[in-house]
């Protein structure tokens, strides 16, 4: 099984963005966690992480017919991109949306999600658990979706 794992924008920041909302971690080590993850559950994983909208939705496209799932941070892009919803529609793949913030108890404008009605489900507030947690859910319901 192969996973897509898409980071959006200021996430390459992580560890010194904000780390009283967005937690200490590095992106590196959240992927070296979620290598570890997919090793134990036996899936293999891309991960890519873009600040440019139209990369994020070049990848989505080029998951077609070679990954089963997406397990996607849109990061301010959550809020604003119908093209990156567009684009998970069309790919018809399975995708699980994750925060690591609770964008649901923030400001108003970040309490809607463009991804949300195209994913299986999302996981928020839970700092990089919030990742591992989600990608438990995307493998398991690959697995479900196939038997
Ligand atoms: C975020 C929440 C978004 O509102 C914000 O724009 C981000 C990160 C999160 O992981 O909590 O960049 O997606």
């Amino acid at each position: 099984m192969k996973i897509l794992v898409l980071h959006g924008p200021n996430l390459n920041l992580l560890g010194t963005r904000e780390p009283e909302i967005y937690g200490g971690l590095t992106l590196d080590r959240i992927n070296a966690e979620l290598a570890d993850l997919a090793a134990e559950l036996g899936c293999r994983l891309t991960i890519v992480q873009s600040n440019s909208e139209g990369e994020i939705i070049d990848a989505i496209q080029a998951a077609m017919g070679t990954f089963q799932g997406i397990l996607i941070n849109p990061a301010g892009y959550t809020h604003t991109s119908v093209a990156i919803r567009d684009a998970l529609a069309a790919a018809g793949l399975p995708v699980v949306e994750v925060h690591l913030s609770n964008i649901h108890k923030r400001e108003e404008f970040r309490r809607h999600s463009y991804v949300a009605p195209v994913a299986v489900g999302q996981v928020c507030g839970f700092g990089a658990d919030s990742y591992y947690l989600g990608m438990r859910a995307l493998v398991s319901h690959i697995g479900k979706s196939r038997a």
